[in-house]
């Protein structure tokens, strides 16, 4: 799988100065390269009877769709204030600067739902901290939470215990700090 690693590109001081960037869109252009990085993300979970795969826009989408099908689950999408039309759930968390706020419908996941995790990127786990909040207010069974990428550096992985957590590539300490 570490073959999936040259397919992310390095993009230095994006988006500001100080930030080397994970860019993924070279592997999201390759179809064998997609592929790969969408059964990678599945595997760990393929016996896992999981019900529902939920994500969080917008990167967290590409991945989400191909994982539900995979593993015969339904997507239930976890989207930024001003975009879901019925009842929800919100859960506001803190930023660098400033706070953010995600939110999920309140009928998206059924009490006991067995649900995965879906994310492109493990950075300081807060927004996928925040997606667990949100499952746990609908009463899910949450399965776990994959990764394709995850920056080890940060300590997002704490911040999602008790939880499993899965990557398919990880970057560590002799790796530059990202974003
Ligand atoms: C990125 C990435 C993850 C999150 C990881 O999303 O897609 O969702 O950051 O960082 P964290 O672990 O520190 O929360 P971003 O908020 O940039 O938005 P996008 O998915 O809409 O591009
Ligand atoms: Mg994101």
């Amino acid at each position: 799988m570490e073959s999936l690693r040259q397919y992310v590109r390095d993009i230095p001081d994006f988006p500001k100065p100080g930030i080397l960037f994970r860019d993924i869109t070279p592997m999201l252009a390759n179809p064998e390269a997609l592929t790969a990085a969408v059964d990678a993300m599945a595997a760990p979970f393929i016996d896992a009877g999981v019900e529902v795969i939920a994500a969080a826009e917008a990167r967290g989408f590409i991945f989400a769709a191909p994982l539900a099908m995979k593993l015969n689950a339904g997507f239930v999408p976890i989207r930024k204030p001003g975009k879901l039309p019925f009842d929800m759930h919100s859960f506001a968390y803190e930023l660098e600067y400033g706070t953010d706020e995600l939110q999920v419908h309140v009928d998206g996941v059924k009490k006991g739902q067995r649900v995965l995790l879906v994310d492109d990127l493990l950075a300081t786990g807060g927004t996928m901290e925040a997606c667990c909040r949100l499952l746990e207010k609908c009463d899910a069974e949450i399965v776990g939470c994959s990764f394709l990428i995850h920056l080890e550096v940060l300590g997002g992985a704490a911040r999602l215990s008790p939880y499993q957590v899965q990557s398919v590539l990880t970057y560590g300490q002799d790796d530059e700090e990202a974003e």
